[in-house]
Parts: structure tokens; C-alpha cells; sequence
């Protein structure tokens, strides 16, 4: 199988496994336990918490260590509407993690929604940003993620934050596919969303990372942890495997990316000149691993589950809709639901042989012609 997937979940590095295989032996205690156990797991936790700190020059008290990116992203937002009803700014780019959140404030009388322009390039329409907080009184929060889930596209972070600051709103990044593909920093958010199994760390672990005086609030009752902010017992494994990571990012990540950048516009340029009136979804500057290709006549899901039998992986529609035949929403928000339904996205997480990417390319020509 060749995995072109890896906006999904990326493959857990080597050193990561070897990381949990070490803390699984020595480090499994309760890492709130007061004990000498308890404390060698806690030092895994807090190792972990360095590591994303250090990501966003943040300090540690300001991280949160969570269970990933959407219980990250129900906290950040939930937090901003926690003291009373406020107007909320957010759009069809961002993941059902936000979404689906703002539509439940809503329904719950707790925030006023405005969803903003999404333009046909993939981009958040910052004109639109800029009127909407001009004719809002009282945005209590701006959401904009740093890089879309479906087409990779690099979002204006600095220039929302900049404009909603302005006004006194509170801004939240969704960074969950920013780390190590893009820069950073500097980020000027108040709050960032981020999710190990994104950057070749573990599943369920991730972090809120939130500016100094910014209040979280517990959208769960229980112990505590995190300094009462999200009770329940963090997994000392997992954070290992984080923060290994992590230390894998800082050395080497964002090289390796920019390294598949000319191998994803070779297979991109391969795979558009293979049936007529391909598109290439999300013209704006990207991320360098994401192609979202659109192919009139085909049908995203057949396309994705034929492409399966013949060996490559590829998804349409973000990975928590996977197995659903709805459209990707982003899509949708972008360039209609016709063109959307008729999407496949690639994600590369490593560089491919120019025999793979020969492969690749004669799967989608062969499975194209079938279909
Ligand atoms: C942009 C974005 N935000 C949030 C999430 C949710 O993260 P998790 O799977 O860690 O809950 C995802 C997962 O695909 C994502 O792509």
C-alpha cells in the first residue's frame, strides 16, 4: 500500500514507539500520585508540557495538556462563551472540531454565529473579517485554523488576529496540521489547538496552548488535573511519545516537508494531466504535502474506495467523515458541492521513489479509466 493519507494521522516515528516503550516499562504510574512512581510519570507529563511550551514560547502554566485536537478546540470555545452570550466569527474551513461547536453554542443560546466569506483560493476572506467585526459589537471570539485539513492552504493568522485584537476579540488557532509544515511563530492567538497524531506523536494526546490571563474553563467535572482545567488522568505513555515528537519537529520536521514539496508538484501535475478538466482545490500558498484533486465525472468516495483495492490510500472529506458520502464542508464553502463531490485529497508525510510516485500514477490512470 502506498499512504497518501497523512492529514488523517500520520505514522508514529520510530523514536516515538521507542519513547512509549520506555515509559510503558518505567513510567506508567499515575502521574498524580505523590509517590516516587507517581512523580517519574509526572515528569514524563511535564517533559511533554515543556516541549509544546516551548513550541509557541509559551509558558508552562499556559498549557493544557488534552486527550488532542478536538477536545482542544470544544475547550478553547467553550472557554470564550463560558461568562454569558457573546458573537462568534468562524467559517466552513475550519474542522467539525469547531463547527460543530459553534452550531451547539448557538443552539444553546450561548453565542451569536456569523460565518464568514470563504473564498474559491481556500483562503478565509480577511475583507470580510475586517466588516464583520465593523458591523459586530461584542465578538467575544475569532476562529481561523493556521493550515486547512482538506487543501493544505495557509490561512492569514496574523492579519485576523491583528483586526479581531483590534476590537478586543478573543482569537483561537486550530494548529492541529501546522505542526511542522509551517512556521509558528511568531503567533499572536490567544488560544492554539494541537494534536501529537498529526505530527508522527501518539493518538489521543494534544494541547490547548493559551496566552497568559486567559481563562479556561473545565467543560468536564472530575479531578485536579491540569490544574482543574481538564480532569482525568493524563497517559505518562502518550505524553513520552509527544514529547518525542516534538523533539523530532524542532530537529528535523519542517525540513523533511519542504523536502516533499517538488515530489508532491510532480505527482500533482502527473495526476491533473490525466483526465480532462482537472482541478487542482485551493490555489492559495499551501502547505508543501496536500494535493486536493477534483475529476469531473468521478465520484470522491468510489474514487477513494477503488484506489483502495489497487494500493493506494487517499481520503474525500476529512477523516472524521470518512465513511459518510457527504461532501467535504471546506470544499463545499470553497468551490460548490458538485466539485467537492467529486474530490480526492493526497497527504505525504515522507518522500516517495520515483517508482512509488510512478505507481501512483498509473493506479489513478487505470482506476480513472475503470470508473
Ligand atoms: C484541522 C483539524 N483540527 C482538529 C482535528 C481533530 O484532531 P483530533 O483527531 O486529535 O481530535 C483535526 C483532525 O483531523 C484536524 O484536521
Amino acid at each position: 500500500m502506498i499512504y497518501l493519507d497523512w492529514n488523517a494521522t500520520t505514522k508514529p516515528l520510530p523514536e516515538v514507539a521507542e519513547a512509549m516503550a520506555r515509559a510503558a516499562a518505567e513510567a506508567w504510574a499515575n502521574p498524580a500520585s505523590v509517590h516516587t512512581m507517581g512523580r517519574k510519570a509526572g515528569a514524563c507529563v511535564e517533559r511533554a508540557r515543556a516541549f509544546v511550551a516551548q513550541l509557541f514560547a509559551a509558558d508552562l502554566r499556559d498549557v493544557v495538556i488534552t486527550s488532542g485536537g478536538t477536545e482542544a478546540n470544544n475547550l478553547a470555545l467553550r472557554s470564550a462563551f463560558a461568562q454569558g452570550k457573546g458573537n462568534l466569527l468562524t467559517s466552513r474551513l475550519e474542522h467539525p472540531s469547531v463547527t460543530r461547536v459553534a452550531e451547539a453554542l448557538e443552539r444553546e443560546g450561548k453565542a451569536i454565529v456569523r460565518w464568514l466569506n470563504v473564498r474559491e483560493d481556500g483562503l478565509l476572506d480577511v475583507d470580510d473579517v475586517a466588516l464583520a467585526l465593523q458591523e459586530t459589537s461584542d465578538v467575544r471570539l475569532v476562529t481561523v485554523q493556521a493550515v486547512n485539513h482538506e487543501t493544505g492552504v495557509i490561512q492569514p493568522v496574523e492579519a485576523v488576529s491583528a483586526l479581531a485584537h483590534q476590537k478586543g476579540a478573543l482569537v483561537h488557532v486550530d494548529a492541529v496540521q501546522a505542526v511542522s509544515k509551517v512556521d509558528l511563530l511568531p503567533c499572536s492567538a490567544d488560544t492554539i489547538a494541537i494534536a501529537a497524531h498529526k505530527f508522527r506523536g501518539p493518538k489521543g494526546i494534544g494541547a490547548l496552548v493559551h496566552r497568559p490571563g486567559v481563562r479556561i474553563v473545565a467543560i468536564m467535572c472530575g479531578g485536579s488535573q491540569e490544574r482543574g482545567v481538564r480532569p482525568g488522568t493524563v497517559d505518562p505513555v502518550a505524553a513520552a511519545g509527544m514529547a518525542s515528537a516534538i523533539e523530532w519537529v524542532n530537529r528535523c520536521g519542517r525540513r523533511q516537508y519542504a523536502a516533499i514539496e517538488s515530489q508532491r508538484d510532480a505527482l500533482e501535475s502527473a495526476l491533473l494531466g490525466l483526465a480532462e478538466g482537472a482541478l487542482q482545490n485551493g490555489s492559495a500558498k499551501r502547505a508543501p504535502h496536500v494535493s486536493n484533486l477534483y475529476y469531473p465525472r468521478a465520484v470522491g468516495p468510489e474514487l477513494v474506495a477503488a484506489l483502495d483495492l489497487d494500493g493506494v490510500c487517499v481520503s474525500s472529506g476529512s477523516a472524521c467523515s470518512a465513511g459518510t458520502s457527504e461532501p467535504s464542508p471546506v470544499l463545499t464553502a470553497m468551490v460548490g458541492a458538485t466539485r467537492a463531490s467529486s474530490s480526492v485529497r493526497l497527504s505525504m508525510g515522507e518522500t516517495l521513489s520515483a517508482e512509488e510516485i510512478e505507481r501512483v500514477v498509473s493506479i489513478f490512470r487505470n482506476v480513472l479509466l475503470r470508473l
